[in-house]
């Protein structure tokens, strides 16, 4: 099949304002957005610039706007979107250029959860266990592939980037449960400044956005939860 790919492009080093490219690319239904991409910039345009590393699902770098939802390029099937496509940069960050925006604001708000295993107790002889039911209090959250698809579908995130965001909740989450981490307290004292988890609304455009199917805005609600029960 014959597919119109709408490419959003920008080089900051030459063009004054954003543009649209639009380019022809013969595709199979089953082919990916991220082959159609691929085609584009190997045989029709190489300057076209978008990350991708895996192309599997994995490492989470190929989340794009595409018709007008974000998802991952490699995981999302041409016959899902028909012979038009259009596809954008992730809205809310820098964009470097083309399809390649400056994650440094969203990486920030992951470092600042502290997204590592707090435990000063001496290590034990072998692993620190955990039940089955202590293990599965996480396990959704553990999912996560940081491709920042939630925090940049969130409005909330668009007007003030100052918000933590989902993604670094999510992974604040992945620790605050887990029954052999101590860091809690901290983690939930940086989610409940002005700048944390109340900025939240209930929209669910992240849980709708994440690739790995988390139960994003549910986890949100569990932590905002978590800090009410602390405070008693
Ligand atoms: Fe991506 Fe889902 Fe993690 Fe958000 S929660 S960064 S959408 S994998
Ligand atoms: Fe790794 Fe798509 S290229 S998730």
């Amino acid at each position: 099949m014959k597919v119109i790919l709408k490419i959003r492009r920008f080089n900051p080093e030459r063009d004054r304002a954003p543009w649209w490219g639009y380019y022809q690319v013969e595709c199979e239904p089953t082919d990916r957005v991220l082959d159609a991409l691929n085609w584009v910039k190997w045989y029709q345009d190489g300057s076209l610039a978008y990350r991708r590393s895996c192309a599997h699902g994995i490492c989470g770098s190929d989340a794009m706007r595409i018709n007008g939802r974000n998802r991952l390029a490699c995981k999302t099937l041409i016959k899902e979107l028909g012979n038009r496509i259009t596809i954008e940069p992730l809205l809310g960050l820098p964009v470097i250029k083309d399809l390649v925006v400056d994650l440094e604001p969203f990486m920030k708000h992951y470092r600042s959860i502290m997204p590592y295993l707090v435990n000063d107790d001496p290590p034990p002889a072998t692993e620190r266990l955990q039940s089955i039911a202590q293990r599965e209090r996480f396990d959704d959250t553990t999912k996560c592939i940081l491709c920042a698809a939630c925090t940049t579908s969130c409005p909330a995130f668009w007007a003030r980037p100052d918000y933590i965001g989902p993604a670094a909740i999510v992974q604040a989450h992945r620790f605050i449960f887990d029954s052999r981490d101590h860091g809690a307290e901290e983690r939930l004292r940086i989610l409940d400044a002005p700048s944390g988890v109340w900025r939240c609304r209930d929209i669910y455009n992240c849980t709708e956005a994440c690739p790995r199917e988390i139960q994003v805005t549910q986890a949100i609600a569990e932590v905002k939860r978590e800090i009410l029960r602390r405070r008693g």
